[in-house]
């Protein structure tokens, strides 16, 4: 009979930089990101009376969203408070599978009381369509008092080669002027199709951002960030780990792993 008040060993942590939150499996990882969108969600609205959340797209978060939908325990999300961004968005059609919108919408749109006019999908067709993004952001954070204008919560992911967002290894994106919150990237590195991504400008404004990495296939690219962690003589900076370019000036970063994805220890 195991010992019912043993406690499990706490589970290694991977040298990240920022808070790093390690479960074992990903329904428990699912658990802690869950509780922890919903107590941001309602100290925002609490505070500004909305909040506004900015999703990724990929396959990383989509259990993540599904269980936002059916997970009693977050039954009281304030979806008809919330506000929803995109982090990101291929340029594609709006029915093209390969639409993050298309993937966000269809759970948490379909399923979740928030009002249509606080959706803002990305208008990744038209050709200024950066430019309006960043015009419907300010306007929607501008009347919040100086320094809470800002996105509440971000939910990143990470590609195997270091990308977060729509910043890719030595793309044009990185380097986005001054005063850009959301850019079009295309060329080199940015695995096609074209995309809209919001800048580390607007990103690192964020109050809190979370970076959700898991599975196995995952395990060696943060193999390659603890190392630069661990190793400062082979520095990996933004260009080559855009990851790593997620610091946030007055915000959060907390990174989600299940064990999977975390190195052997
Ligand atoms: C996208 C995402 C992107 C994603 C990573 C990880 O548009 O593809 O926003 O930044 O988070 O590519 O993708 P997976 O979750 O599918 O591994």
């Amino acid at each position: 009979m195991p010992d019912p008040y043993d406690i499990a060993p706490p589970l290694p942590k991977p040298a990240l930089p920022g808070e790093v939150i390690v479960r074992e499996s990903l329904e428990d990882l699912l658990d802690a990101l869950a509780s922890d969108l919903l107590f941001q969600a309602k100290a925002c609205v609490r505070s500004f009376g909305d909040f506004h959340l900015a999703l990724s797209g990929g396959s990383t978060p989509e259990p993540l969203y599904k269980r936002l939908m059916y997970d009693q325990r977050v039954r009281d999300f304030p979806w008809k408070k919330t506000h929803l961004w995109q982090v990101d968005e291929r340029c594609v059609p709006h029915d093209h599978d390969q639409r993050n919108w298309k993937m966000i919408g269809g759970i948490l749109l379909d399923h979740s009381d928030i009002p249509q006019a606080q959706t803002h999908p990305m208008p990744v067709l038209d050709p200024e369509g950066d430019l309006a993004y960043e015009r419907q952001l300010r306007d929607a954070l501008e009347w919040r008092e100086k320094g809470h204008d800002r996105l509440d919560y971000v939910l990143l992911g990470m590609g195997n080669d270091l990308h977060t967002a729509s910043l890719f290894p030595g793309s044009i994106a990185l380097d986005a002027p001054t005063g850009r919150l959301a850019v079009f990237n295309d060329g080199p590195g940015v695995v096609p199709p074209k995309r809209m991504t919001l800048t580390y400008e607007m990103l690192n404004a964020s109050r809190f951002l979370a970076i959700m990495v898991t599975g196995s296939n995952k395990r060696d690219a943060i193999a390659r960030l603890v190392a630069n962690t661990l190793d400062p003589d082979t520095p990996l900076g933004p260009h080559q780990a855009p990851v790593l370019g997620i610091q946030p000036l007055g915000g959060v970063v907390r990174w989600y792993l299940d064990r999977a994805a975390c190195p052997e220890s």
